[in-house]
């Protein structure tokens, strides 16, 4: 084998709003087999990625349920890491985009740009919500479309004619966070101008990504380069642009340092730069604009190395349609694990998966046979056959071969280097092929010669059968490593080995003994992906949103949030924390138990110049007869941000002391508003 290579890999960064589903997991499983299979060539594979956590989604999601971003995507980074490792990708640093490695490189990067002249500043006009105080983003903001007057679209494009329009053509527009109608302000922004690397980029190209890739993005390249949109106006989650006030990074300019940054932060930095380490993107084919053209041109303003290629794959349908929420094929990585094992996804995939830029289906009934007839019923079948005779029959010693024996494993050994490219060019799928091949001559092997019968008479020449036999699988096994890591593990348990690498599969094991056989693959059923579909299937009504933690977890949170359960005293915090909370008096105008829930109470308190305050509280408990609040006073926190919960919008906190049903009470003035259970 030839020198050993140094490489840097990355995934695309997944958004810290939203949940990881299926559709993601063709990109990360894809790019774990290959850094996988990189390792197992003894190369220097490193594997980085981080979550993308900047931008208006992820500051209206955190508003939303009343946290701050920071709590929002730390949570996110936790779940996004727990759903990968489950899946069995092995990120070398998984990092997050809000980091000071990032911040501190995207400002380096941005400033080289800007010293180059590349950066400029236009005024345009941009609808504005004064309710939210914000400058609002196409997609949060709907109204007719200007060219078919077609009602309730967003403000980029129509669904209904296909239009595209600036979002200030509306006709009346809306706020889809608030409903208010927005008015228009002039707004400056800055500029990432192309044209200036018009000719570095028309070269570059080509040489760094396929052909299909490239023809599309030097269509382009007929005209002078449009410069594209780098600032975002305040509130924002994200970066402040340097001599900007209140201009933020666009979350596309410091998403893809994001990569350098988490090179940075597992101390590799100088991986990036130096010339000897190559360096591969693997990116869906919706961000190749992103990738292939603003990236490099991003990165030779500033002096760095771009990739040395960009691999860009296709979507994922499910039964050759869309993924959609309502058929309960937007499947999330969760919901696939709790009800399936991540090896026949990984295993499918790869069957699939030829390293273009072509779609892929996951047919569902497609997968489970595939799954049972070849992962289960051809591959994993020679060693749970072989291994379990050898074992209970032959005192678990492995023997020497015959010359059949020998020529099936040397055929095994001999496919390694076809399969080994096929892992290096991104065709998983021939690589499968060629497994399931020998796998098949390995059967063939197996049924000739009978074992099940030899050994009930000549205990040495089932010895000889299996040896052979179990040596085929254990060079499968090692070749699926990419794949499986899991199953090829319990696999090198079984030969009592403690490292497999490529070169393993060139020395077949013989004259020992072998382990203890350990389950490797089970079945999958029907049943099961049915299961799956219809805990995925969000119902008529429900919002069609990505959910960002499932309903039931979200709803018993909300529910724990505001129940005043007693908990372990919270750290201490300081004054100008406690300061911020506006506490108000309200008189209770209604307090009714909500339908279907153990916990809340619905209160309409009137607070005076302050207004009607709808206020969910957790404390039913504490109330048995809840009508017998009205008229109380109680003390409520106003400033708190309205949450929406499943039952509805509260507006506001009231205060609670103790434990519901025990010794709790609302906070009240009067003092006779004690809880109902105390009371008694
Ligand atoms: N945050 C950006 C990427 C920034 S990289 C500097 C983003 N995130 S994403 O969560 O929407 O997507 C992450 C990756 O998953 C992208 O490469 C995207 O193409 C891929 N996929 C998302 N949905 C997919 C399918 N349904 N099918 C296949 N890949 C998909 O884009
Ligand atoms: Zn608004």
């Amino acid at each position: 084998m030839g020198e050993k290579r140094k490489i840097v890999v990355t995934s695309a960064l997944p958004y810290a709003n939203g949940d990881i589903h299926i559709g993601h997991l063709v990109e990360y499983i894809q790019t774990d087999f290959w850094v996988r299979f990189q390792k197992m060539r003894g190369n220097e594979c490193v594997y980085v990625c981080a979550d993308d956590t900047h931008g208006t989604p992820i500051m209206i999601r955190a508003r939303k349920e009343g946290i701050t971003p920071e709590e929002l995507i730390a949570r996110s980074h936790a779940e996004h890491l727990k759903d990968f490792t489950d899946f069995q990708i092995k990120f070398d640093n998984y990092y997050t985009t809000n980091s000071p490695e990032n911040k501190e490189l995207s400002e380096q990067i941005y400033k080289a740009a800007e010293a180059k002249g590349y950066i400029t500043r236009k005024t345009t006009p941009q609808l504005y919500c004064e309710k939210c105080k914000m400058f609002l983003p196409d997609r949060f903001v709907k109204g007719v479309c200007p060219k078919c007057g077609a009602p309730d679209q967003y403000g980029d494009s129509c669904d209904k004619c296909g239009a595209t329009y600036g979002a200030e053509e509306l006709g009346s527009p809306k706020c889809t966070t608030c409903g208010a109608t927005p008015v228009v302000k002039d707004s400056e922004h800055l500029y990432w101008e192309l044209e200036p690397q018009h000719d570095y980029l028309e070269k570059w190209i080509p040489d760094h990504t396929t052909s299909d890739v490239s023809n599309k993005l030097l269509e382009w390249f007929k005209e002078p380069l449009r410069g594209w949109c780098i600032s975002r106006d305040a509130p924002y989650f994200g970066f402040e642009i340097p001599g900007c006030k209140d201009k933020y990074f666009y979350v596309w300019v410091d998403a893809p340092v994001g990569y350098i940054a988490s090179l940075k932060n597992a101390g590799k930095f100088e991986m990036w730069n130096d010339p000897n380490v190559e360096l591969y993107h693997f990116i869906g084919k919706d961000i190749i604009r992103f990738h292939c053209l603003f990236w490099p041109g991003m990165l030779n303003s500033a002096g760095f190395k771009g990739p040395t290629k960009v691999f860009v794959h296709g979507f994922l349908t499910v039964n050759g349609e869309k993924m959609s929420k309502s058929k309960g094929t937007f499947v999330s990585a969760r919901t696939y694990l709790d009800n399936l094992p991540p090896e026949a996804l990984r295993y499918y995939y790869a069957a699939k998966l030829g390293g273009t830029t072509d779609d892929i289906d996951l047919n569902l009934a497609d997968f489970v046979q595939r799954v049972n007839s070849d992962l289960v019923g051809k591959i994993t079948n020679i060693a749970s056959r072989g291994g379990q005779m050898l074992q209970k029959k032959l005192g678990g010693r492995l023997g020497t071969m015959d010359e059949e024996g020998r020529a099936l494993v040397e055929k095994c050994v001999a496919a390694g280097e076809t399969i080994a490219r096929h892992f290096e060019d991104r065709r998983f799928n021939q690589a499968v092929v060629e497994i399931c091949r020998l796998a098949d001559a390995a059967n063939e092997y197996f049924d000739k010669r009978e074992p099940w019968k030899t050994v009930k008479t000549d205990e040495e020449t089932t010895r000889t059968t299996l040896t052979a036999a179990l040596n085929a699988f254990r060079i499968i096994a090692i070749y699926l490593k990419p794949v499986l890591p899991a199953y090829a593990d319990k696999a090198m348990k079984l030969f009592g080995e403690c490292e497999w690498t490529w070169a393993s599969a060139g020395e077949p094991k013989e004259n020992c003994a072998l382990g203890e056989y350990e389950y490797l693959a089970s079945r999958v059923d029907m049943k099961q992906v049915e299961a799956m579909v219809e805990a995925a299937k969000v119902k008529p009504g429900e919002s069609g949103e990505v959910s960002h933690e499932s309903r039931a977890s979200k709803n018993k949170r909300e529910e724990k949030e505001v129940s005043g359960e007693v908990a372990p005293l919270k750290s201490e915090i300081a004054f100008p924390d406690f300061e911020k909370l506006d506490l108000r008096i309200g008189v209770v105008e209604s307090c009714e138990t909500v339908p279907k829930s153990s916990k809340l109470l619905k209160f309409v308190l009137d607070a005076g110049s302050l207004g009607k305050r709808t206020i969910f509280s957790g404390i039913r408990q504490a109330y048995p007869e809840p009508d017998k609040l009205v008229g109380k006073e109680v003390v409520f926190v106003a400033n708190l941000a309205p949450r929406k919960m499943s039952v509805g919008v509260s507006e506001g906190m009231i205060l609670f002391a103790g434990e519901p049903g025990v010794n709790g009470g609302v906070l009240s003035p009067s003092s006779d508003a004690g809880a109902g259970v105390a009371a008694t």
